[in-house]
């Protein structure tokens, strides 16, 4: 099969004045774009993905200003952070501006933003003359894409005839989404872990000293609060889907997932497994988490997918990994280190 041609820029920007949607690359995962003063677009980006309406979409930007231009409170906080993390795997929730339409935000008083850090993603947001909304570009509770083709996977025949445009931007470079966090005056509240990890965002706070007050709010106390979107049961694959924080497969008793793929009784045919290790280096996990997971979906010969994550190492990625895993995962072994998000 010939290798499916990307987008341009030039055909990308046209087919979004025009209310179509476009996925587009970013650092963390590929999104499904629209602009934000396209009211089709934004229904078509709910519709492709058969997206629950109470979910709101985040905005993405090029520059500063449009970040604040889309927003009604705009603290010191908001500005510091933007500059040390953007562009990058940050969204910051805050008061929305007016002209931010209900439906990009689910009928909330506040609007996500972020800077994606991906030179295609800025390019194209630089020329498209509005903010982008854009949610990750695969269907409702399914896996994120990080490639192009991820993205032709998930939705073949809209992006086969161009219903859908694809940028191809390469394979994403964190992997995992991005931190989600709600800004207050003296409060920041982890919606959901991402691409910049809360040491980073406490090392920050705690090397400015007009912010050494600033507190982060997480665990059980920032669940109350969660994300509309970040439901129980995300990121999932076709098939079902074991993750073990205690044993690589080879030193398991298959027992422990009877009935998941097939087996039902020792009898019966034993499922065949695909084993993902995810090894030690939190920023390689990350990278072939989303990829790894969709090839043994898609590997006819594998009716039960298996992912191992040594419990030796804990917090920084892990945390943004560990959340992901246990959303995807069909059966539980062991404990992720620190489930509670900190
Ligand atoms: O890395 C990312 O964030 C990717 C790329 C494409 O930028 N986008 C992404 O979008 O992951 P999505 O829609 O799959 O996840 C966005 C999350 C959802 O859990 C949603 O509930 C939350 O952000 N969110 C968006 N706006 C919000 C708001 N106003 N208040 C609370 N949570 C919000
Ligand atoms: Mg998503």
């Amino acid at each position: 099969m010939p290798t499916p041609r990307t987008a341009s820029i030039a055909e990308s920007l046209t087919h979004l004045e025009h209310g179509g949607c476009v996925a587009i690359p970013t650092e963390t995962v590929y999104g499904l774009a629209a602009r934000i003063d396209q009211p089709e677009g934004i229904a078509a980006i709910f519709r492709w993905k058969a997206r629950p309406m109470f979910d709101p979409l985040i905005v993405h930007v090029a520059t500063m200003e449009d970040a604040r231009a889309v927003t009604r409170e705009w603290p010191a906080l908001a500005e510091a952070l933007a500059k040390e993390f953007w562009p990058g795997p940050l969204t910051m929730v805050l008061p929305k501006h007016a002209k931010v339409l209900d439906a990009i935000t689910s009928g909330l008083d506040t609007v996500g933003v972020r800077m994606p850090n991906h030179p295609v993603a800025l390019e194209l947001l630089r020329k498209a003359g509005a903010p982008l909304a854009a949610p990750s570009a695969n269907r409702f509770g399914r896996t994120s894409p990080t490639t192009a083709q991820h993205v032709r996977d998930e939705f073949p025949e809209a992006t086969a005839n161009k219903k859908i445009l694809v940028l191809d931007g390469g394979a994403s470079d964190v992997g995992v989404e991005s931190t989600v966090v709600s800004i207050q005056k003296n409060e920041i509240t982890l919606l959901r872990p991402g691409g910049v990890t809360k040491d980073a965002l406490a090392t920050f706070l705690k090397s400015k000293p007009e912010f050494n007050s600033v507190r982060i709010v997480t665990g059980t106390e920032s669940e109350k609060k969660q994300s509309p979107g970040h439901v129980l049961h995300h990121y999932q694959p076709n098939k079902p889907l074991v993750v073990s924080w205690r044993k690589p497969l080879r030193d398991l008793d298959r027992s422990e997932f009877l009935g998941l793929g097939a087996g039902e009784h020792a009898d019966q045919p034993q499922p065949t497994i695909g084993e993902l290790d995810l090894g030690l280096d939190p920023t390689q996990a990350a990278r072939r988490l989303y990829s790894g997971l969709r090839d043994l979906d898609q590997n006819e010969a594998i009716q039960l997918i298996f992912i191992y994550r040594a419990p030796s190492a804990h917090a920084g990625l892990w945390t943004a990994i560990d959340d992901r895993l246990r959303r995807a995962a069909h059966r539980q072994l062991g404990q992720a280190p620190n489930p509670a998000q900190d």
